[in-house]
């Protein structure tokens, strides 16, 4: 990588607009960057269109205006196992991410998928379960784990592909208060120590956007996001107030 390579952002999104085929306009005008190694919360109440920008950052809805770019490359050229292996996605439900019959063989799907040899994507599967302490999870069958097991099968299916920028949608949603301190400090240790970017949604007032370093607010009727740098300010200021939060 060159020095200017290293300086562009790991994404941004420039003036992208999406309405679903029905005609709703859910993101109108978005801008928004994350720098590396950077952590972004991505803060609206609901229907604001925070799943939808997630799934725009994955591709998984193309926006009919605006451009996203990785590391300055436009995403909607890059060759899927490219993307992939950029940016990967833990959704809100676990239901709509897990597929596989057991922990170990979803976790072991991407890797397989990108055609590692069977010893590498088994190293990746303990690797990535370790991460997010499951490894005692492994060979249990999805549908008998938790709803916070599952989040954390989930987080661990993404990163055995080793993305370097993270999208959750909503991670401590649905988690107990101790499920939630410990999945807000895996993904501190995630960002901190392994230097993973990462862009997360809440629509709650919790610990996540006061911990990020950047906070974007997306409105209902999708105007544009705002962002607010907190990097220098000595003592954090308190995250906007969202049009809806919870209690
Ligand atoms: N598949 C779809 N087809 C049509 N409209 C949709 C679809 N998915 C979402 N929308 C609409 O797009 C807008 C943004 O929805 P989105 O799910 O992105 O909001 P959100 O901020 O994630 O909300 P929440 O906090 O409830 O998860 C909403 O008006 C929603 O009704
Ligand atoms: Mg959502």
């Amino acid at each position: 990588m060159t020095g200017a390579e290293s300086e562009l952002p790991a994404i941004e999104a420039e003036r992208i607009g999406y309405a679903y085929p029905d005609g709703v306009a859910a993101l109108e005008d978005i801008s928004f960057h994350a720098a590396k190694g950077e952590f972004v919360a991505v803060m609206g109440a609901n229907g604001a269109g925070k799943t939808t920008l997630m799934k725009a950052l994955m591709r998984l809805v193309r926006p009919q205006r605006g451009q996203i770019r990785l590391s300055g490359v436009d995403a909607a050229r890059m060759p899927p196992a490219e993307l992939y292996r950029s940016i990967g996605m833990v959704f809100q439900n676990p239901s709509d991410q897990l597929f596989a019959p057991t922990v170990e063989q979803d976790v072991a799907f991407g890797p397989r998928n990108l055609g590692l040899d069977e010893a590498e994507a088994a190293r990746r599967v303990d690797e990535a379960l370790a991460a997010v302490d499951a490894a005692p999870l492994r060979s249990r069958p999805i549908h008998h784990l938790s709803f916070g097991e599952q989040k954390r099968a989930c987080l661990a299916g993404v990163l055995a592909m080793r993305p370097s920028i993270l999208v959750l949608d909503e991670p401590t949603a649905g988690l107990d208060p101790v499920s939630e301190a410990q999945m807000i400090e895996m993904l501190l240790r995630l960002n901190r120590q392994e230097k993973i970017t990462l862009i997360l949604s809440t629509h709650c007032v919790d610990l996540l956007p006061v911990l990020a370093e950047r906070i974007y607010v997306l409105r209902r009727g999708g105007c544009s996001g705002s962002d607010r740098r907190k990097k220098s300010s000595p003592t954090p200021a308190p995250p906007p107030k969202p049009a809806s939060a919870c209690p």
